[in-house]
């Protein structure tokens, strides 16, 4: 039997340069999909999937994050006195009771296994999710739910992975597994070029990792591009402990990329109760002329 996975990561310091001018201000991890931030559909995967700790691992201009999980008195007051009890309750629910948040200041962006190193001390040894708002995964059961339900079958570490087409592989850390054993990795690289790649099956934003990748992270030092890599910290855990590869049911956005994120705001524009039936009709509008 393994433990219950109640702690959950949000790596939220990256620069977002991507998203430029929108990020310079204020992170691209609150960039709304129809009516919610991006960290709000996060946050709520990894409370679906069990967590009960959210550990955020923020940077400059993160305010607005902290600001969005704490409570407004007073805009809560003002929906009160005006009777929008929907409203009201839409920004209470945020985060449910039982839930604690914690922040931790990443004071430069090195990279992102340095942003989950700096969350050791709230994690302390237990196994503990590890969410990338931006990549944004749609479907009837979360990602983080399905990777507990295969942690739970056989502990280890699990990393999300899906097929990306071979000139892709230089944007994704690429893993090569072992087919007859329940796709447990024998290589993960990070960022290869085509030519050198293992496979073409990519990690995407979601992991639930072991405490022992902690020490990895310490001691690997600067891989690709001069930052800390949580794929290089993997690398190292892998002769150690097992890590498997587990292809998600659902569909992911790359909100983190302009073309990704406009994709993303159609899909849930169109399946969301308020918009979806007049937008539907908008876009068959504008493809029409
Ligand atoms: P990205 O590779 O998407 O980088 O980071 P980025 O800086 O956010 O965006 P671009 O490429 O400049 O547009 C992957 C994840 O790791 C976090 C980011 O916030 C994002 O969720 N990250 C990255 C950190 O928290 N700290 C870092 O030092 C680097």
């Amino acid at each position: 039997m393994v433990n219950k996975v109640r702690a959950a990561v949000f790596p939220v310091a990256g620069r977002g340069t991507r998203f430029l001018p929108a990020t310079k201000a204020s992170p691209k991890e609150m960039l709304p999909i129809v009516d919610k931030p991006l960290i709000q559909y996060a946050v709520e995967e990894a409370i679906a999937a069990g967590a009960r700790k959210l550990i955020f691992v923020t940077g400059a201009s993160k305010r607005a994050i902290e600001d969005h999980f704490d409570t407004d008195a007073e805009l809560e007051q003002a929906l009160t006195d005006s009777g929008k009890h929907d409203l009201l309750q839409s920004i209470q629910g945020i985060v449910p009771n039982g839930v604690s948040c914690i922040y931790i200041r990443q004071g430069k962006p090195l990279g992102l296994g340095h942003a989950v190193l700096c969350a050791r001390p709230a994690v302390g040894n237990e196994p503990f999710f590890v969410h990338l708002a931006d990549d944004l995964i749609a479907g009837s059961t979360g990602c983080l739910s399905q990777m507990a339900r295969e942690y739970e079958d056989h502990g280890g570490s699990v990393v999300a992975v899906e097929n990306v087409p071979p000139e892709s592989t230089s944007s994704y850390g690429i893993v090569a597994v072992d087919t007859s054993n329940r796709s447990r990795i024998t290589q993960i690289v990070e960022k290869p070029k085509p030519a050198d790649a293992p496979s073409n099956s990519a990690v995407v934003g979601r992991y639930l990792l072991s405490g022992e990748i902690f020490d990895k992270l310490e001691t690997i030092g600067e891989g690709a591009g001069g930052e800390i890599q949580l794929t290089d910290g993997i690398a190292a855990l892998l002769d150690k402990s097992p890590v498997y590869a587990y292809s998600f049911e659902g569909v992911r956005y790359d909100c983190g990329s302009k073309l990704g994120y406009l994709q993303a705001t159609v899909a849930y524009g169109l399946s969301h109760p308020e918009t979806g039936d007049q937008f539907r009709e908008h876009l068959r509008k504008v493809l029409a002329d």
